[in-house]
């Protein structure tokens, strides 16, 4: 099984601390990421133990049981947190400060900052709070209909969980369909949440009940795995509970029409699909992507970027232009450390031209601090010449603590 998912494992924390009473979440993501999340809950009043590895037990307090953090929130690395978090906070009646790593302080927030003021939020922060540290004084909200420019999971989300402390209803549209875990897990906590064609709306709640939930094996991660077993010759690999949410698995769809050889197990329907996946050596060929593909497989181009670097053909991923603004800009990270190890990857504004090769010579490369170039790299290394060596490859602690200690034992 590949380390658990980090969306979902953040969302359950959240809705968790939400619900009224104890929930409590399995499988649980205990990397850097997702324990940001736990602690800024815990500075907020709510009670979290951590029962056994992987295992926690949340006293939520209820939509109005959050108290005001005495310290500002240092969210690290993590996105996803943030942006969420703002959400929740809209619509608490106190101030708080988010701040977090230097590659978080770069990233940017206007995106969420913008509805959530609409809505009746006080943001204040760099430029117009497009940038952390962020200080937000929730409060009054009031229902928006949302139609967001980019298709992100994050701003979504945000808007929809700020939408539960709305008076009216709040509409969230989306240019393509981003990851829907946050409408599932309202839906299981009992938000007053519903779907209307491609759009979420959801509406002022007063409880949450609390839930025993199982996190699923996170796809991005598993996504190093499926490469690796794809490229290196004579691999049959076997990726046990892996979540297959549709709006996760862009990254199969992909890899097979390239030629992998992928087959679903065991695929049952839980509140988020779970399935174990096999994969074997494939001879893969190159592939064009265009922006509709894009936000089902946006965490795994990195690693689909290695693929393409060694599927026969040239390769073109185009409308991709989000990755410049994830934990590094992607696009870049990705081209430059192929082009260290001898591979061919040229950017372009909004993604790449990659030509497939036999091999690479390896060499040295960076993880530009990313937890997902990383682990992309260590994928290439096998199967390079003289091996990648990967400067500051501890960042795979973010989102997948016990990866090399996998590879290793594959
Ligand atoms: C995430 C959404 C995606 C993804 C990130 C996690 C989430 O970001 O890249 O790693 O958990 O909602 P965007 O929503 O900004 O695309």
């Amino acid at each position: 099984m590949p380390s658990a998912d980090k969306s979902i494992s953040h969302r359950a924390v959240m809705l968790a601390s939400l619900a009224e009473g104890e929930s409590r979440i399995h499988n649980f993501l205990e990397g850097e990421d997702c324990l940001a999340t736990m602690r800024a809950f815990s500075q907020m009043g709510i009670g979290i133990e951590r029962t056994a590895p992987g295992e926690l037990l949340v006293c939520g307090k209820g939509l109005g049981g959050l108290v005001q953090p005495e310290k500002e929130l240092y969210l690290a690395n993590s996105g996803t947190t943030m942006r969420l978090m703002l959400g929740i906070l809209a619509g608490q009646p106190f101030i708080a400060t988010l701040t977090g790593d230097e590659s978080l302080s770069r990233r940017p927030m206007k995106r969420v900052t913008d509805p959530l003021r609409k809505m009746g939020a006080k943001i204040q922060g760099p430029e117009d709070a497009n940038f952390p540290p962020l200080t937000i004084r929730g409060g009054k909200l009031k229902g928006i209909q949302f139609s967001s420019e980019v298709a992100s999971a994050q701003v979504k989300s945000a808007v929809l969980l700020a939408g539960l402390f709305a008076k009216g209803p709040t509409q969230v549209k989306e240019p393509l369909p981003s990851r829907d875990h946050t409408e599932r897990m309202m839906e299981l906590f009992g938000a007053n949440f519903r779907k209307e064609g491609k759009v979420s709306v959801v509406q002022r709640t007063e409880k949450l009940t609390p839930r025993e939930i199982r996190i699923p094996g996170d796809i991005s991660s598993a996504a190093f795995f499926i490469v690796a077993a794809c490229l290196v010759p004579d691999s049959e690999v076997v990726i046990k509970e892996v979540g297959l949410n549709p709006t996760r698995t862009g990254i199969l769809d992909v890899l097979k029409e390239m030629g992998a050889s992928i087959a679903l197990e065991n695929v049952r329907e839980e509140w988020e699909p779970v399935g174990d996946l096999r994969v074997r050596s494939s001879n893969l060929q190159a592939v064009k992507l265009t922006k509709e593909k894009i936000p089902s497989l946006i965490d795994e181009l990195p690693v689909l970027m290695v693929a393409c670097a060694l599927a026969r053909g040239k390769s073109e991923i185009r409308g991709a232009e989000e990755l410049r603004v994830k934990e590094s800009d992607r696009i870049r990270a990705m081209c430059e450390n192929l082009g260290r190890l001898g591979a061919e990857a040229e950017e372009l504004p909004d993604g790449c031209v990659i030509r497939g090769k036999e091999g690479f010579r390896g060499g040295k490369v960076s993880s530009f601090g990313d937890h997902r170039v990383a682990m992309s790299m260590a994928v290439a290394g096998l199967r390079s010449e003289d091996g990648a060596e990967i400067a500051e490859s501890d960042c795979v602690n973010i989102s997948y603590p016990s990866f090399f200690k996998d590879l290793e034992s594959l």
